[in-house]
């Protein structure tokens, strides 16, 4: 075999790994896209729940204006950062993208959160906004509980899932 067949074959066994500083980098990117996300949700919350017990009018359509500006997109620009991100950790590592139990539980949240945002948030949230703008203010509000529960809820889970990381491999390794 020639040197240069022997670097290639080498080169093609070799799995793709993230340097050192770059997966730090990419490390603090994926963490501030996760804090940005909880702390989107919790303005959410502010919001709906501030929306949901209010005998003032003006306050309601204040939330229900606000609602959509600060969910939607900040929201899907957070989730997709993270989810970029983690696929790159995750990829670039030894922990690889469907080889462990809670990398692919997160994959399943992120995804499900994600696509959740813009096929039933976002809607729902449009909806309110025209309301708010109009101050046509009789909407029930009982399905918006939902978004801020769940979302919160689910991406602790995830916290959880990256720091304990348990229940190890999808699949023994062969012998
Ligand atoms: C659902 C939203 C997600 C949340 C809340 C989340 C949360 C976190 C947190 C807090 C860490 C830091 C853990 C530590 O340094 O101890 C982390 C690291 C990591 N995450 Fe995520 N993550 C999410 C999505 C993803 C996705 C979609 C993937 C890949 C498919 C992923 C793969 C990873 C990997 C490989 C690490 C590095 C673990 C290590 O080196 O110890 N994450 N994640």
């Amino acid at each position: 075999m020639s040197s240069a067949t022997l670097e290639a074959t080498t080169a093609a066994a070799k799995p793709w790994r993230l340097g050192a500083r770059t997966r730090k980098a990419v490390l603090v990117l994926h963490i501030a896209s996760v804090g940005s996300w909880l702390g989107i949700d919790v303005v959410m919350a502010v919001l709906t729940f501030t929306a949901m017990g209010t005998d003032s009018a003006s306050t309601k359509a204040l939330c229900f204006r606000v609602l959509e500006l600060v969910t939607v997109w900040p929201m899907t620009v957070s989730g997709l950062t993270c989810l970029v991100t983690g696929v790159l950790l995750a990829m670039g590592s030894k922990y690889g993208l469907t080889k462990y139990w809670w990398v692919v539980l997160k994959l399943c949240i992120n995804l499900l959160l994600s696509a959740l945002v813009l096929v039933a948030l976002r809607p729902g949230v449009a909806e309110l906004a025209d309301r708010g703008e109009a101050n046509d203010l009789a909407v029930p509000l009982g399905d918006m509980i939902y978004p801020p529960i769940v979302s919160p809820t689910l991406l602790m889970v995830a916290v959880v899932l990256s720091v304990f990381k348990p229940w190890g491999l999808l699949r023994k390794k062969k012998k």
